[in-house]
């Protein structure tokens, strides 16, 4: 009798242990089934590299356009420990960049920019934050501003007034052909430190110049290649990658002093000797340090910003558009018309007169659209777990937005691999840079968009057409039209190589 009461209690005893390890293995089970994550498609990753050996390294505007078409309008691809995630639609870039854009308003930054951008003490590649607000504040009154451009739309018009006298004392422009970009060049560089300090530059061949371009060059260079992605992507790996970061290293604190002794020190000393009548950009920058808002290294990393941010930006730009114009002699001639009738011929545009320009004004949206200068704009991050589109985003993951892809969709477009500015005087008129529709974002739109597009715009248009208006562009001799090879890097799009590009000058 015992032994049988014995016997029923181990059973119960057994049932009651069998109970409770479904009853909390179905819990737990449960409480993963909760946790586990909708992440966005992506092709499958492997342990350690993730898709790095799949995708491979040139996560360009165009093979990401191509994933699109496979994922979707969102993916995600698993670089090694790197999530990246590519938003590929309208409507997501619209969620993304201002419904959501607090939390997807932060920037990723790799090895290379952490070296560069000193972990985020500048403004372009800190996180959303205090210091981003502080900095974009500071820097908004002397860069940012309708103000800025009308008090110094007289040095644009110069600068580009001098460039056109400069084509048409070279001989060779108007025979063999000049490469054109390195005087454009040297124009970006002026209007720049003349908004930044009240200094330009006499000629191509100014030392001060050459040691600037060359350590501009070579950040540029080392930033946007993608030779480095395997020590970010695969932390092992890093160790290999020490050699790079160490003249990443030696570049930037070069770069840096340079900035340091020969500008702004002697923007102080300047300042402290005579009251400057007009203030230039950095006596605004070195206020704000005097007031104790921002550190010496914040005012050099503004400079270093201005430095990367708005010159070759600009620059490949130009370029673009001058090779779509030397290639479609029509439009060319097209904008010359416009520029003649609209002005008289050898009158010189001014920046006022832009607005009077239609056709000129779509010919610089179709040369953004076409070719982006950055056709990813720069990659967003959420600092903590997100949605987007219905998925989940891991804390900390790079969004990229192809805005190429979404300029060039032929879903949303009327035959986009043509250049045709006509189209936004027509079907596309009320499509403007400003982001007011979120299939053509070349200069992104919401709380980190681009805040030189008030410069770019004018400095474009400017370009274009005093060169359309004083020269017939043309292929050098022997070749029916330029090389647009593209260019493609971290984030930037820019033109493989710069031609010969012959300018004839016109007879008023
Ligand atoms: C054609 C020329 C230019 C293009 C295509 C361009 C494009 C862009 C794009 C796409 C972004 C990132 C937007 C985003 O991530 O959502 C950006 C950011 C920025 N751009 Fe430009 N840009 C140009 C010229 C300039 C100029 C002339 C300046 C300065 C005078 C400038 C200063 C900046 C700064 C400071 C940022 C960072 C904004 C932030 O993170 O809050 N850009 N630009």
């Amino acid at each position: 009798m015992a032994d049988v009461q014995q016997g029923s209690l181990a059973v119960v005893e057994k049932s009651l242990v069998a109970l409770f390890v479904v009853v909390v293995g179905a819990v737990l089970v449960n409480k993963f089934r909760g946790k586990k994550l909708k992440l966005p498609p992506g092709p499958l990753a492997v342990p350690i590299f993730g898709n790095w050996l799949q995708v491979g390294d040139d996560l360009n505007h165009r093979n990401l356009g191509d994933l699109a078409k496979k994922f979707g309008k969102i993916f995600l691809l698993k670089m090694g420990r790197r999530n990246l995630v590519v938003v590929s639609s309208p409507d997501l870039a619209k969620e993304m960049l201002t419904t959501k854009g607090v939390e997807f308003g932060s920037r990723t930054r790799n090895v290379v920019f952490d070296i560069f951008t000193g972990k985020g003490q500048d403004m372009v590649f800190t996180v959303y934050g205090e210091h981003w607000r502080k900095m974009r504040r500071i820097m908004t009154v002397p860069f940012f501003t309708n103000k800025v451009v009308q008090q110094y739309r007289f040095a644009l018009e110069d600068e580009i007034g001098r460039v056109v006298e400069d084509v048409k004392s070279r001989p060779e422009a108007s025979t063999t052909g000049i490469v054109i970009r390195r005087r454009l060049q040297l124009m970006m560089y002026n209007i720049m430190y003349r908004i930044m300090f009240d200094r330009r530059f006499e000629s191509e061949k100014d030392p001060l110049f050459l040691q600037l371009k060359a350590l501009n060059d070579e950040r540029s260079r080392l930033a946007q290649s993608f030779d480095y992605n395997y020590g970010d992507f695969i932390p092992i790996l890093r160790p290999f990658l020490r050699g790079y970061l160490n003249i990443c290293k030696e570049i930037k604190e070069a770069r840096l002093n340079f900035f340091k002794e020969y500008f702004v020190e002697e923007r102080k000393k300047l300042a402290s000797v005579k009251t400057v009548e007009l203030k230039c950009g950095m006596d605004y920058i070195l206020d704000a340090q005097i007031k104790g808002e921002i550190s010496e290294d914040n005012v050099l990393y503004i400079v270093e910003n201005i430095n990367a941010a708005a010159i070759e930006t600009t620059l490949w730009s130009i370029e673009w558009g001058i090779a779509e114009l030397v290639n479609h002699p029509h439009i060319q001639n097209k904008l010359r018309e416009e520029l003649d009738i609209v002005l008289g011929r050898g009158v010189q545009i001014t920046e006022p007169d832009i607005i009077r320009l239609p056709y000129l004004q779509a010919v610089v949206k179709e040369t953004l659209r076409l070719r982006m200068a950055t056709p990813l704009l720069v990659p967003h991050m959420n600092l903590y777990d997100a949605k987007l589109g219905g998925y989940d985003i891991p804390a900390e993951s790079k969004i990229l937005v192809n805005s190429w892809y979404l300029a060039n969709n032929p879903a949303e477009w009327d035959n986009p691999q043509q250049f045709r500015p006509e189209r936004f005087l027509e079907e596309e008129k009320k499509t403007e840079a400003n982001g007011n529709d979120f299939r053509y974002l070349p200069f992104g739109v919401g709380r980190r968009s681009c805040p030189g597009v008030i410069l770019a715009l004018p400095i474009l248009g400017l370009s274009l057409g005093r060169l359309v208006q004083n020269f017939e562009l043309l292929p050098p001799p022997g070749h029916t039209r330029l090389d647009t090879t593209e260019k493609a890097g971290q984030f930037s799009l820019k033109i493989l190589n710069h031609s010969l590009i012959v300018a004839k000058p016109r007879v008023f």
